[in-house]
C-alpha cells in the first residue's frame, strides 16, 4: 500500500461515547472510518460529524458478539470503504452487581460483548491486514481490570481484553500488525451516567467524587482516550506492541 492511500478504520461502539470521538479523531487523521454500533441509525450523528469535516465515513449496524453479523459487517465495510486494516475494538455494556447477585445473564452479556466481540472483530479483519502487511488494532480494556466492587464480570472481561491484546501482539507482528490495549479510568460518557443513576446520585455529583480521587482533580472526556488511540493506531507507532496504556489522570495500583 502507498502511504497516501487511505486506510480503513473501523471502530465499534462508535454511535457515541469514547467510540464516537475516537472514529471523529481517526477520520480527523485521514482515515476512512466504519462506524459501528448495534443500531445503524444511531450512528448517523457521528458519521455526519465526520463527513461535515471533509472525511469519509458509513454506518454499520451489527451486534459484535454475534458471527454472522460480524463477518458481513466486516464484508461490507471491505466493499464501501475498502479493506480494514485499523480496528478499535470499543463496544461495550456494564451490568454490575455483587458476586451474590450476579445473574448468569449479566456475566455472559458482558463477557460476549467484550471478549467474544473483540474476538470475531479481530478474527475478521486480521486477513486483511495480513494481506495488507500492515495493522493497527487497539481493544479497550479499563482500570476496573484491577479489580473493582461489583464488576466481577467487567473486570474479568477487561483484565482478558489485555491477555488477548498481549497474545495478538505476538502472533500477528510477523505480519506488520501491532496490539495494544487503552485502559481508561473514569470517564464522562453515558456509561457513567448510568452508573451514577444506578448508585442514586447526580451525574455532576458523581463526577465531582470520582475527580476528587484523581490525580490530576478532573474526570477524563472521551477525546482523552481518542488521543491514546490515535497514537496506537498511527503509521509510527509499529514498534509499540502488546502494550496495556492506562490513561486515567494518574498512576493505578
Ligand atoms: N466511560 C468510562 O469511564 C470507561 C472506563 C473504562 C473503560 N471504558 C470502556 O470504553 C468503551 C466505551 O465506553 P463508553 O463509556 O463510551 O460507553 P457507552 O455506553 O457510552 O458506549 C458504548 C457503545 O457500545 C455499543 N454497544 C454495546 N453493545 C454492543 C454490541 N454488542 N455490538 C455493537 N455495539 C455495542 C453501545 O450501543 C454504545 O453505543 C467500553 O468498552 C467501556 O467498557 C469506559
Amino acid at each position: 500500500m502507498s502511504t497516501t492511500e487511505q486506510r480503513v478504520a473501523i471502530v465499534t461502539g462508535a454511535a457515541r461515547g469514547i467510540g464516537a470521538a475516537t472514529a471523529v479523531r481517526l477520520a480527523a487523521e485521514g482515515r476512512a472510518v466504519a462506524v459501528l454500533d448495534l443500531d445503524e441509525a444511531a450512528c448517523k450523528d457521528t458519521v455526519e460529524k465526520i463527513t461535515a469535516a471533509g472525511g469519509k465515513a458509513v454506518a454499520v449496524g451489527c451486534d459484535v458478539s454475534d458471527a454472522e453479523q460480524v463477518e458481513a459487517a466486516v464484508e461490507r465495510v471491505t466493499s464501501e470503504l475498502g479493506a480494514p486494516t485499523v480496528l478499535v475494538n470499543n463496544a461495550g455494556v456494564l451490568r454490575d452487581n455483587l458476586l451474590f447477585k450476579m445473574s448468569e445473564g449479566d456475566w455472559d452479556t458482558v463477557m460476549n460483548v467484550h471478549l467474544r466481540g473483540a474476538f470475531l472483530m479481530s478474527r475478521a479483519c486480521q486477513k486483511h491486514m495480513v494481506d495488507a502487511g500492515f495493522g493497527r488494532i487497539v481493544n479497550l480494556s479499563s482500570s476496573s481490570a484491577l479489580g473493582n466492587r461489583g464488576q466481577a464480570n467487567y473486570s474479568a472481561a477487561k483484565a482478558g481484553l489485555q491477555g488477548f491484546t498481549k497474545t495478538l501482539a505476538i502472533e500477528l507482528g510477523k505480519f506488520g500488525v501491532t496490539a495494544n490495549a487503552v485502559a481508561p479510568g473514569f470517564i464522562a460518557t453515558d456509561m457513567t451516567a448510568a452508573t451514577a443513576e444506578r448508585v442514586g446520585m447526580g451525574f455532576e455529583d458523581f463526577q465531582a467524587a470520582a475527580a476528587a480521587q484523581i490525580p490530576v482533580q478532573r474526570v477524563g472526556r472521551p477525546e482523552d482516550i481518542a488521543n491514546a488511540i490515535a497514537f496506537f493506531t498511527g503509521d509510527a507507532a509499529g514498534f509499540v506492541s502488546g502494550q496495556v496504556m492506562y490513561v486515567a489522570g494518574g498512576p493505578l495500583s
